[in-house]
């Protein structure tokens, strides 16, 4: 059986409620001791493994790692695939959106129809970053 086949099959099947707080979870993990906005994210990927990450921030400040920075490694570290559903949180636990930049690094490594928690509920990657520039661009 394809690995693809062992995850949530539609976006009914995804518990919101344990990913966000997988989310914050990861959140009370982040370094973020400069801006002290700590920022938990967590994923679901399409064979049902759930990645998370945090901020890393540095005193370099451009050198910061977002919390999706840090769940885009852990997703590859863990054998890659593809993401199905998102959500990150700020240091109360409240559901954030993603900044810009890393709406990109998500669409990276979007599975078809992959969904994400957002302020404004349940939002498709194309929604949130609408005529992506990506992959096929470079095809
Ligand atoms: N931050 C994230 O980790 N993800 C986002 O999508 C928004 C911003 C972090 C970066 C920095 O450590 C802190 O939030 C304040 O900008």
């Amino acid at each position: 059986m394809s690995p693809s086949t062992d995850g949530p099959r539609t976006i009914e099947d995804v518990d919101w409620d344990a990913l966000t707080a997988a989310a914050t979870d990861a959140m009370r993990r982040a370094y973020a001791p400069y801006s002290r906005y700590p920022v938990g994210a967590a994923a679901l990927t399409e064979d049902g493994r759930t990645v998370t990450g945090m901020n890393i921030e540095n005193a370099s400040y451009g050198v910061t790692l977002c919390a999706e920075c840090s769940l885009i490694s852990a997703l590859i570290a863990s054998g890659g695939g593809r993401l199905r559903a998102f959500v990150c949180v700020d240091g109360t636990g409240a559901v954030l959106m993603p900044c810009g930049r890393c709406r990109q690094l998500l669409y990276e490594h979007r599975g078809t129809g992959m969904t994400l928690l957002t302020v404004s509920g349940l939002r498709t990657m194309d929604q949130v970053l609408p005529d992506a520039f990506g992959p096929e661009n470079l095809a």
